[in-house]
């Protein structure tokens, strides 16, 4: 397969921009000029020299002797615009914007279908971990019966460091953003939608549904308390941060991200700090364990690598499974066991708990094991963000 010339233009500086230019830098056999690199802080010392930097996006949309847009900024709007405008040119582009591929994914699909082009982001789900390009190549027939895993470094890394440490949520987020693994708003990492976003990117290629993110219920760690951690602790458990997507029946899936505990024989167990963990479940494969750094400038910027190189082969994302069509509903209509701890019995009330296993009550918190249905969680997404509650998946039975 000939190797197309990639000339590229770079939008993004930050902490992935450099971690890619680090990369590309120490990739000898591998031949891609930045033509330019658009940034949008003036003022901000940069480490190469300015002549590599513009502040004008149409120094680079404008320019016919870039072939290639690789988008790596934080303001998903402004990215979405970038990356349509780039399309339309005819220019393919690799992104790692997570929440604006989730959010306009049925645009972007049906762009590079008319103006036939290709758009690459392996980066925003899992970083290093190639999830997406497993699913398009390697599962493009398999019957595949769920997919979960850890999906967000940051909140694996708080988790770990209460768990492992005993340090306090804030210090724990603290070191996550100095670290560079945080979004710049960590709410986004810390109530879960971050790791929404990445589930919704994957059930695209693993289900071929497009779901809205709206759709999907997301939970995080943010009401998180050290009564919790002791819990899981005297029980040998970890609690991880696990979005979940699966099948219901033959053309049906659901999905979710939810707290879940994790015991010592289970691959997710031995996940911390800022590492990522992806276990498929399958017809044929069976089960499938993938791991690697799911955040920091170096393990994404590989995964952009990846793309960049893909992308000379004339590589593009089929769709396979959104071509096949076999799955085509979405049910939140799911029996779940779940930990709730929480204070007010009026609360807990909401949640319709139908079977209950165990109950404590002290007089510094209770909890109560039960099954619970995910429409009910849905419903209550909202009052939730309110309550002083926390929710954590047992995972311990499989009911549907
Ligand atoms: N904030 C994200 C995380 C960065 O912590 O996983 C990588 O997508």
């Amino acid at each position: 397969m000939t190797r197309e010339k990639l000339k590229i233009g770079l939008f993004g500086y930050g902490c992935v921009g450099q971690g890619l230019h680090d990369v590309l830098n120490s990739s000898k056999g591998f031949k891609a000029d930045i033509v330019k690199i658009c940034v949008k802080d003036r003022t901000k010392k940069r480490r190469i020299p300015m002549t590599n930097f513009t502040f004008d996006k149409n120094d680079i949309l404008n320019d016919p002797s870039i072939n290639l847009v690789v988008e790596l900024i934080d303001d998903a709007d402004e990215a979405f615009s970038i990356v349509c405008t780039a399309m339309k040119s005819g220019k393919n582009v690799v992104t790692a914007n997570k929440l604006m591929v989730a959010t306009h994914f049925k645009a972007l699909v049906e762009m590079q279908a008319k103006y036939k082009v290709s758009l690459l982001y392996e980066a925003s789900a899992g970083a290093s971990i190639p999830i997406i390009r497993n699913l398009e190549e390697y599962y493009d027939n398999e019957l595949l019966y769920s997919l979960r895993g850890i999906l967000n470094g940051t909140t694996n890394y708080i988790l770990t460091k209460m768990h492992n440490e005993a340090l306090p949520y804030s210090q724990a987020l603290s070191q996550a953003q100095e670290k560079g693994f945080a979004e710049s708003n960590p709410s986004l990492d810390v109530e879960g939608l971050d790791a929404k976003y990445k589930l919704c990117i994957i059930t695209g290629h693993a289900y071929g549904l497009f779901l809205e993110p709206g759709e999907v219920f997301h939970y995080g760690i943010k009401t998180i308390s050290k009564f919790d951690i002791q819990y899981a602790k005297e029980k040998g458990l970890k609690i991880k941060l696990v979005p979940y997507v699966g099948k219901t029946n033959e053309n049906t899936i659901t999905s979710f991200v939810l707290p879940r505990f994790i015991s010592s024989d289970k691959y997710l167990y031995n996940v911390d700090n800022e590492y990522n963990g992806v276990i498929t479940e399958a017809a044929f494969a069976d089960k499938q364990f993938f791991c690697g750094k799911g955040a920091g400038g170096h393990a994404t910027g590989s995964a952009v690598l990846s793309d960049i190189s893909a992308n000379s082969y004339g590589y593009k994302y089929e769709y396979k499974k959104y071509l096949q069509g076999t799955v085509s509903n979405y049910t939140r209509n799911f029996r779940l066991e779940v930990y709730l701890r929480y204070k007010d019995e009026k609360e807990k009330e909401l949640f319709g708990f139908e079977e209950v296993s165990e109950y404590f009550s002290s007089r510094l918190y209770k909890y109560v094991i039960g099954i619970i249905n995910l429409e009910r969680l849905y419903a209550l997404r909202e009052q939730l963000t309110n309550m002083d509650v926390f929710i954590v998946n047992t995972g311990r039975r499989d009911l549907n």
